[in-house]
């Protein structure tokens, strides 16, 4: 079918060059940005103001406290948020207790409190103000070793050692509540005096992690300090 011929002036009107793509272009651009400024809701100043947070505006605490500490009493002022860990190792430099995860998770930091085992990183020094605490430093008794300390050198159980003070410390708290016949979760005959087998050991000692791996040494030196036979 023929076409029409079409006028010059139709023409004109339609065409387009690149210039007048962009141009066009830009203009609808700018058209809608100040559309959105105008729709833009004014700020509301009490939705922007910041928010008075009490616990974060409070200045650290300090507390003085006094911790007998292998049978020597310290008295200290801490910031209340301390932890008995860095109260014994920052403050007082006692650094036989390790920090290993911080987190109540490896045993490495197991100091005693009033004679219990207790993970001194999960514990604020303000709570055991006035309390008993021994570290590894103080179970020697002067040039002679604690039981549980010539057990694990004899029987090697510890390589690099990180974990060895928390060992220690845990072995001799574990081995005081199997002495007060307290169960575990290994534990068969509740009625009857614990047995210090292997399975009992590896389960109350299960807090104590030793990435070295000397947990069969570690066993054979915590049943020689109990005395029992393997
Ligand atoms: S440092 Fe305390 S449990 Fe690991
Ligand atoms: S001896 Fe190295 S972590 Fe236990």
């Amino acid at each position: 079918m023929p076409q029409p011929p079409q006028s010059p002036d139709r023409d004109d009107a339609l065409h387009v060059t690149r210039r007048t793509v962009f141009q066009a272009g830009a203009a609808i651009a700018a058209a809608q940005a100040g559309r959105g400024a105008i729709a833009q809701p004014a700020p509301n100043p009490a939705a922007t103001a910041p928010v008075p947070n009490a616990a974060m505006e409070m200045p650290p605490q300090r507390m003085p406290i006094e911790l007998q500490i292998n049978g020597k009493g310290y008295k200290l002022t801490v910031d209340t948020r301390t932890t008995l860990l860095d109260a014994l190792r920052e403050n007082l430099h006692l650094t036989g207790s390790k920090k290993g995860c911080d987190h109540g998770q490896c045993g490495a930091c197991t100091v005693l409190v009033e004679g219990r085992r207790t993970n001194a990183c999960l514990s604020l020094a303000v709570m055991h103000d006035g309390q008993q605490i021994t570290t590894i430093e103080g179970l020697a008794k002067g040039e002679d070793l604690h039981p549980v300390q010539q057990a694990f050198i004899a029987h090697d159980g510890f390589q690099c050692g990180y974990c060895t003070p928390g060992q220690i410390c845990s072995t001799v708290g574990m081995l005081n509540e199997v002495k007060l016949g307290m169960p575990s979760h290994a534990t068969r005959d509740l009625g009857a005096p614990v047995a210090l087998t292997d399975d009992e050991i590896r389960e109350r000692m299960s807090g104590n992690l030793c990435r070295c791996s000397a947990y069969p040494n570690i066993v054979a030196a915590i049943k020689d300090a109990a005395g029992v036979r393997s």
